[in-house]
Order: C-alpha cells, then structure tokens, then sequence
C-alpha cells in the first residue's frame, strides 16, 4: 500500500506519481476490487501530479483577500486563479458560453463575465442568487447612493419596545443574543422599505448575510453549527446535565465577542464599498457578457437546454462526504425566509451527499417523460447500472454493511445517488457540449467502511461512457488526510484531490 506523504515531502517535491495510486481498495481484502484496480491502471496515464494547483486554489483560500470574489464568505467555494487558468486551458474567449451547474458563490460566472465570457449557473441554496446579483452588478452601483444607505444604516436605533425577530428553524432557535435578533429583523424592515435601488437592497443582503455568523453564538465546523457556551440552548443543556448529575458540556468559544449586529454589517458594507470604489475608479468596463442564472437544480436543468451550446465546464459539485449545506448555512437559509419544510426540501433536491438523500431516479424518469425525452433518461439509466467500477463499489459498501463496517447505512444510498445522479449530468453535459468542449470537475476521493471511492476515476469512467475523452486527471500534491477512524481501523491510503479533465471529440 502506498504511504501519505510526509509535510516535509511535499515541501522538497520528492513524491512520486506511485504516491497517488492505490493498489488495495479494499482494506483487508475483504470486498471485490478488481474493476477499481482496473480504473487506476487506465486512467494513472494520464494522472499528473501538479503544483499548477494547490489546496488554497481549490477553496476559498485564496479569495478571502480577493475584490468581489470575498464577497460572500463561501468557503466551499475555488478560487478565480483555478477558473482563469482552466479558462486559458480550454481556450475560452468572449462570446463563448461556459457552465457551472454548481455555482455556489458565482465564482465561475464572475471571472467569465470579467474576461467577457458568457456563463451560464445553476444552484438550489438561494444565497447563491444573492451573491451572484452582488457582485455581477459591480460596474452598476451608485456609489452616492450606497454611501448614504451606510450613513443611514449606521444611525438605525432599535425603537423602544420593538419586540420583532428575525425568523428561525429548530437548528437556529437562539443562535443570536435578542438584540441581534430583533436589531437583524428591524434592519431588514428598513432595507425593505427604503427606496433604494433593487441592486443596493441586494448588496445589503449580502452584508447581512456575511454578518450572521459574526453576531451569533454559532460557527460553522465540518458538519454542523458549533454553538458557544454563553448560548441560552448550551446553558440550558448543561443546567439540565447538572440536573442529572452529568458533567457540564467542554467549555466553547466560537469567538471572542459576539459582535453587535449593526457594526458587523457596517464592517461588511465598508468593504464592499472600498471594493466597488476602487473597481469602478478603475474604469475597466470589460467586454460585455452575460450571466444567466437560474435557482434550481441542475439535475432538472440540463436536459432541457439545446445540445451542442458549451465551449466548457468548469465546476466542483458537492462532495460525497456528507456534508449538508442546509445544516451549515442554516442561519442564512433561515434569514432568507426558508422554513423547516423548505430546508427539508432543499437538502432533498442537493445532489445525494449526506445519508439523508433518497433516491432521485423516479423523480427524474418523471422529468425527463415530461420534457419528451424519456429514452435519454433510459439510455443514461442503463449505463450507469452496468458501470462495473460504480457496481464493485456499491456491491462492496453492501458487504460492508452486513460486515457492520458501516457507521451509517445510509453511506450506501448516498454513493449510489451520488454517482448515479452525477451520471446523468456527464450524459446531459455530453449532449449539450460542441466538439471540441472541455469539461473540468474538481474532486475529492473518499472511504468509506475500509472502501476506497475513486471518485475522480470512476467519473472520468463514466464520462467516457457517455462519449467524452478522458483528457487529463490533475491531482493535487497534497492529499486528502485520512479520517482517524478509518486510518486506525483500516490503516493508511492516499486519497486524491483531483480536477478532471475530458473533451468531447
Ligand atoms: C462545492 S460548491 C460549489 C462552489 C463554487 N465552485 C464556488 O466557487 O463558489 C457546490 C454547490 O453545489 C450546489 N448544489 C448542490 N446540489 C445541486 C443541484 N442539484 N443543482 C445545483 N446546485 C447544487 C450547492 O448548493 C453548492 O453551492
């Protein structure tokens, strides 16, 4: 089995590309592993280990310090270093149209709009919209006019008596010291009645977004909100241990001060505003482009737009490592106005990423009869199904479970939503690409129960399938750290980061 390679390796650049292959899928060769060998035997050609890309510009890293692209603090977002170079790769100039079907913060629409590239988005979480609105207008502001909305905000008052907060779900239900709460939902009235312009109303919801977690007794760690110890719901569950004779929850700080709402949304206001002054003093009026941007989901998108459109791809879909946006971003969504059964919703629709996804296979056969295109739907269907890589591993995550490997049964209709739903999206990009397109995802490999998941791999698999050329698989120096419960159950394996890369001839 290949070792992780130590800090001090990656730093000298002495690893090799056998670093990055793995030969033992399955720990303790439990399961079937053949196929899975068999995809790293074909694609390690064109596996390139690379420095072009690094962890920081597959995240937002990068964009934490960048104008516009820090607008919304997204921190599953890549940065506008990897969409320019993929850009340049693909040889993507103005008038051609380029998709991300994930488009999260917009960071892919935004660096096309800036070299006059038209885009096209989609994404479920309505915060994307927001930001999206924010920052393709950058050229569009009246910056007298968002001046005076500072100056007018930053004189707000919470009025005697006001007793309004801002709305909630279960998992948000006190998450902001009442001032907060009642000062956000007062903020909002105004903004909502002023008479400012629509766009200066939407960047003051973008403010207000980024200043939630700022003013709250919340962070956002791995999976879940973290909640401060001076929180009432904390107080309260210690006060109930005590009752019971437990020990009080560890102590926990999500942060110094829990900053006053008013002035964390100025802060936010400032720097957007220090960011438009000096865009627009600029004076670069860029080539004209267009953004078209649609809330939904991808899934139900694509196979309604005409074939042969894209010149290329650039996206990073949600990983398959149950993280679930709906619990992290729950303060925005709930700001929003998305309620209980709207957020049960929309984690439904993301694509399968957290144990708590059904099957969407019905829901699309539905779709895809609607639109007249039930034979696509068939033909991508059976595909996937005889995808013998996709069938090893969802056959070895069966044994697992029955092996009681499996911390959570639903791991397996995770995996298997996941990739079939992503196959229908490689079928619907094939179609809907011109010769010659390229198509760029970026990636990371997972384990789960002791079973490797080549998830660049056996995607590159299945665009192949469809009729795309496998191109390149870029894979970054560093590799994912394994989980401290597989690697001390299962031992070691180098799990990939990776952008692939595949053409349509
Ligand atoms: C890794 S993030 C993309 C980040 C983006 N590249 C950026 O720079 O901000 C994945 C995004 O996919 C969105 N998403 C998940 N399922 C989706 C679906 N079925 N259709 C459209 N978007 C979806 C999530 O809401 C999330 O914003």
């Amino acid at each position: 089995m290949a070792k992780e390679p130590t800090h001090s390796q990656t730093l000298l650049g002495t690893m090799d590309k056998k670093d990055y292959i793995v030969d033992a899928f399955s720990a303790d060769g439990l399961c079937p592993q053949e196929a899975r060998q068999a995809l790293e035997q074909r694609y390690t050609p064109i596996l390139e280990i690379t420095k072009k890309f690094d962890r920081r510009s597959v995240s937002y890293q990068l964009s934490k310090k960048n104008a516009l692209h820090s607008w919304l603090k997204y921190k599953e977002g890549f940065s506008a270093d990897l969409v320019n170079i993929l850009l340049d790769e693909m040889g993507a100039v103005p008038g051609d149209i380029i998709l991300d079907p994930f488009l999260g913060a917009g960071t892919t629409a935004l660096v096309c709009q800036l070299r006059g590239i038209n885009s096209i988005g989609y994404d479920i979480l309505p915060l994307s919209k927001v930001a999206i609105t924010a920052k393709a207008n950058s050229m569009s502001y009246n910056l007298e006019e968002l001046r005076q909305m500072l100056h007018r905000f930053t004189q707000l008052v919470l009025p005697e008596g006001y007793s309004k907060k801002t709305p909630y779900i279960n998992i948000t239900c006190g998450a902001y010291p009442e001032h907060n709460a009642k000062f956000i939902q007062f903020a909002t009235e105004w903004i909502d009645q002023s008479d400012f312009s629509e766009i200066t109303k939407n960047l003051f919801t973008l403010c207000m977004i980024n200043s939630l977690e700022r003013c709250s007794y919340t962070s956002k760690s791995g999976q879940y909100l973290s909640w401060d110890s001076r929180s009432e719901k904390i107080i309260d569950v210690n006060r109930r241990r005590e009752e019971a004779g437990k020990k009080p929850l560890a102590q926990h700080t999500c942060r110094k001060v829990i900053e006053d709402s008013r002035d964390a949304v100025a802060d936010e206001l400032r720097h957007v505003l220090s960011n438009l002054e000096t865009i627009q003093g600029s004076g670069y009026a860029g080539t004209p482009s267009a953004i078209h941007y649609t809330q939904g989901s991808a899934l139900f998108q694509l196979p309604q737009i005409a074939d042969g459109l894209l010149k290329g791809v650039i996206t990073s879909p949600p990983y398959c490592n149950r993280y679930d946006y709906t619990r992290t971003y729950a303060l925005e969504l709930a700001y929003l106005g998305v309620d209980e059964k709207g957020i049960k919703e929309m984690r439904q629709a993301l694509l399968s990423c957290t144990v708590e996804n059904k099957s969407k296979v019905e829901a699309l056969r539905e779709h895809y009869t609607s639109i007249g295109a039930g034979e696509r739907f068939h033909s991508i269907l059976s595909r996937i199904r005889t995808n013998p890589a996709l069938q090893e591993v969802l056959q070895a995550l069966e044994m697992r479970k029955a092996h009681g490997d499996l911390n959570n049964d639903g791991v397996l209709r995770m995996v298997e939503g996941y990739f079939t739903e992503l196959a229908f999206l490689y079928g619907e990009l094939y179609r809907i690409c011109q010769p010659g397109a390229v198509v760029a995802f970026v990636n990371d490999n997972v384990r789960y129960g002791g079973e490797v998941i080549p998830v660049d791999y056996l995607s590159t698999n299945l665009a192949e399938q469809f009729g795309f050329t496998p191109v390149k698989v870029y894979c970054l120096e560093q590799l994912k750290g394994n989980s401290s419960q597989q690697m001390k159950k299962y031992g070691r394996v180098p799990l990939r980061k990776s952008i692939t890369i595949w053409r349509k001839e």
